[in-house]
This record gives C-alpha cells, sequence and structure tokens, in this order.
C-alpha cells in the first residue's frame, strides 16, 4: 500500500482525531490487573493497541468490545492473569512489548513475546538490564526480540537511574515494582511522559514524586477507574503541520491531550512561528486536554533545544517537514534517540526530504535542515508509521506529485488518516 499525494492545501476545519495510543495501551493493562471493571472511552482502534488487547485476553482477561472506541475490561485483580497458551504477539509495538515485560516478569507463569520485523531489530537491553536486577530472568536474542521471560518467584525492589529518558523503560520498572518487596524507584535523565504514573494513582496507587524520581511500593492493588482517553497529540501533530502549511487556514482539533510531558513539539513550533493556541483547557480523567487552534504561519529555522527532545519525542518527523518549509536553517540535535524508533527515523527523514529537494545534513545525534521549495518524487517510509504521514504532508506542500511507498503501518497509529486529511482538503489517495 502506498499513498499518491498531489499538491494541495487544507481548508478551515474542525476535526477530531483518534484516541491516544500510550493511554490505550495503559488503559488495557492496568484495567486488566485492577480490580473491578474499567469502562474505557475513546480507545484508540489501532494495530499497536489491540496487539495489547489480544495479549491480555488471551491471560484470560474479559474485554467486551462495545464499540470502535469503547472498550471494557473486566480485571482480573493483580495476581488473577494466567499463563497465555501462545506466543504473546506485540506486531510493531515497542510501547506494548516493553511494558508487558515488565508486567510478566512479576507473574509466576513463563511467557514469550514477539513482533515484527521492524520490532525484533529493536534494543531491549534497556528493560531487560533493570528487570534482572529485580530478579526476573528474561531471555532475548543478543538484546532483541523474541523475549522469553520466566515466571519469577518475588522480585526485589530496586532504585534505577535510567541511562536513556525513557516513559518505556520507566512503565516496564514500575509495573514490575508493583510485584516486587519493598520499594521501586527510577530516576529520569530528563522528564518523559507520566501517563503511567497519573493512571495508577487514579486507580488507588500510592507513587511519589521527587527531584526526578519516581517510586511505588510493591504489593499495592489497583482499583478499577473510569478512563475517558484524550485524542493523541502525536496524531494531531500530522494535522497541524498541514494547517501549518496551508493558505491563511484555521483548524480547530478538539480534545486533544495536552500533557506537559507530551507538549515538547508545540512549543518547538511557536518558537518557529507557528500561530497555535490552546482553548478550552480542561481535565479529562487524570489527563489535561485543549481544543488546539492553528492558523497557517510562514515559519523560520531555529535550533531546536536539545532539553525539549524527551517532551516531543514522537514529532521529529513532523519537525523535519516544518524545517523544510520553514525559511533558514532548522539544528536538531540530542535526538540519537530516533534512530532506534519504528525505522531509523533520522535517516528515513533525511532520504526523504533529500529526494523531494531538501539539503538535510544528517550527523550522529540530529540534522541540519535547510528550508525550501518541495518539488515532487518517490520516498519511502520503512514501514514507519510517523515516516509515512510525515512524507505525506510535505507531499500536499511539494509542487509535483509525490508517492510515498510501504504505508500500511499507519493503521498503527492513526487508522483513518488519509481519509480525514483528504476530507479537510489534500489531496490523497491509497494505492496498491
Ligand atoms: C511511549 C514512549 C516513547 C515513545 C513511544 C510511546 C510510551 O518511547 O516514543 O511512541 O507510551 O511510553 P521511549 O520510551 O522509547 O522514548
Amino acid at each position: 500500500m502506498h499513498f499518491r499525494v498531489t499538491p494541495g492545501k487544507v481548508h478551515d476545519a474542525t476535526i477530531a482525531v483518534p484516541g491516544d495510543k500510550s493511554i490505550s495501551h495503559r488503559a488495557l493493562m492496568l484495567g486488566s490487573i485492577a480490580e473491578g471493571q474499567t469502562r474505557v472511552s475513546g480507545f484508540l482502534n489501532g494495530e499497536d493497541c489491540l496487539a495489547t488487547l489480544a495479549a491480555m485476553e488471551s491471560m484470560g482477561v474479559g474485554i467486551d468490545r462495545i464499540d470502535d472506541t469503547s472498550v471494557v475490561v473486566h480485571g482480573v485483580g493483580r495476581n488473577g492473569l494466567q499463563e497465555p497458551g501462545q506466543d504473546l504477539d506485540m506486531g510493531n509495538s515497542g510501547t506494548a512489548m516493553r511494558l508487558m515485560a515488565g508486567l510478566l516478569a512479576g507473574q509466576a507463569f513463563d511467557s514469550r513475546l514477539v513482533g515484527d520485523a521492524s520490532l525484533t531489530g529493536r534494543p531491549m537491553g534497556r528493560i531487560i538490564k533493570p528487570l534482572s536486577r529485580m530478579g526476573a530472568t528474561i531471555g532475548s536474542d543478543d538484546g532483541c526480540p523474541p523475549l522469553t521471560i520466566k515466571g519469577a518467584g518475588a522480585l526485589q525492589g530496586i532504585h534505577y537511574a535510567m541511562p536513556v529518558a525513557s516513559a518505556q523503560v520507566k512503565s516496564a520498572v514500575l509495573l514490575a515494582g508493583l510485584y516486587a518487596d519493598g520499594e521501586t524507584s527510577v530516576a529520569e535523565p530528563a522528564v518523559t511522559r507520566d501517563h503511567t504514573e497519573r493512571m495508577l494513582e487514579s486507580m488507588g496507587v500510592e507513587v511519589r514524586k521527587q527531584d526526578g524520581r519516581i517510586t511505588v511500593e510493591g504489593g499495592q492493588s489497583l482499583t478499577a477507574c473510569d478512563i475517558a482517553v484524550p485524542a493523541d497529540l502525536s496524531s494531531a501533530a500530522f494535522v497541524i503541520l498541514a494547517a501549518l502549511l496551508g493558505d491563511d487556514c484555521n483548524i480547530v482539533i478538539e480534545s486533544v491531550g495536552v500533557n506537559p510531558t507530551r507538549t515538547g513539539v508545540l512549543d518547538i513550533l511557536q518558537t518557529m512561528g507557528a500561530n497555535i493556541t490552546l482553548e478550552n483547557k480542561r481535565m479529562m480523567a487524570a489527563e489535561p486536554v485543549a481544543d488546539i487552534r492553528v492558523k497557517s504561519s510562514q515559519l523560520q529555522g531555529r535550533d531546536v533545544d536539545p532539553a525539549l527532545v524527551s517532551l516531543a519525542i514522537d514529532e521529529f518527523p513532523v519537525l523535519f517537514v516544518a524545517a523544510a518549509a520553514a525559511s533558514g536553517a532548522t539544528t536538531f540535535s540530542g535526538i540519537g534517540e530516533l534512530r532506534v524508533k519504528e525505522s531509523d527515523r533520522i535517516a528515513a527523514m533525511a532520504a526523504g526530504l533529500q529526494a523531494l529537494g531538501i539539503e538535510v545534513d544528517e550527523t550522529p545525534d540530529g540534522a541540519v535542515v535547510r528550508g525550501g521549495a518541495l518539488r515532487g518524487g518517490e520516498v519511502e517510509s520503512y514501514g514507519d508509521h510517523r515516516i509515512a504521514m510525515a512524507l505525506a504532508v510535505a507531499g500536499s506542500a511539494a509542487n509535483g506529485p509525490v508517492r510515498v511507498r510501504n504505508v500500511a503501518a499507519v493503521d498503527t497509529s492513526f487508522p483513518g488518516f488519509a481519509d480525514l486529511v483528504a476530507s479537510m482538503g489534500l489531496k490523497i489517495e491509497g494505492e496498491s
């Protein structure tokens, strides 16, 4: 499946994008080990979250699909998961695999986590190391999936200083910490998304936060609660970009999660001159949300502040396209983590933008993008959903047709992306 994009601009619109991926995964996992029924609305019906859903079901958790975006998780309690009769297939999802490994490390039964070709190449040493220190036994293929997790007696709490800023690692260790003796704490080198901590607290778990260290005491039970999932800012980012590159357009994206651990993309775009405002700010369960208004803007190149990287970690493909459309050069540094996402996102974006006529110089942990005129051409997504969507929006601003190859993975995070942006005026068609 490929996208064919011809020049086009979005028009004024008020739209909604699908639910937050990070929060949807956590609602399924934490709801499963809670006591009682967790009603989830705004659930992301994307392939990544459906992999988590299937894994929880195969460990004996009853999950009712009320409609596409509403599920009810019948929690089995902290010690109620059952041995799965098969491998747990996490598909394309690093979040699903790493958080699940934390959850499984404390179970009494053996399990095996597998994934697709992209996930099978991603580093798991970052969770194997702390979980092993807690007493878990995890086999891997030289630090990569599949992961075989041996049923543990009891885990021991640890105090762990994470070498990389990663919400997935933090969450894996905290989930294992619920099954460990004593206290488990994680210190972050930079603030990362805190959805796990917020949801644990909503479910009655005491989570202490002090000086960049997050601590849980083992043995605590979770109590089910209703979870309204906000729209995913990481998906909204593609629509924000399309609006910024438009001609005098004004769009509103409704009820988007604006947790301050996620809004780095807005800060960076605003420093580049983007006209973005947050309206109707409110809380949706434990998460802040707002309606995001975006007006087309002329962007200027900037040196992007490395302190914002962990707060915008998934939005760099969007920011590379913003840099390509800006006047002057934009420098990205401290983004080496992008090389171990669903693809090497620095290399993928550099190749994609270069094929569309933009000058990009890669560095080991960043890139310099010189803004210019985007032209038509053929680009590769490397099977990465965010590269595919970023290059599709870039294509809409090019002066000729753009073909984005291998875009099926868009369904992992943003089902309906092409139809939604087409309804807003972009000229995008799927091709087999
Ligand atoms: C996520 C954390 C981030 C992010 C990913 C989702 C999460 O990964 O890139 O898309 O839900 O915890 P890292 O923790 O590897 O940075």
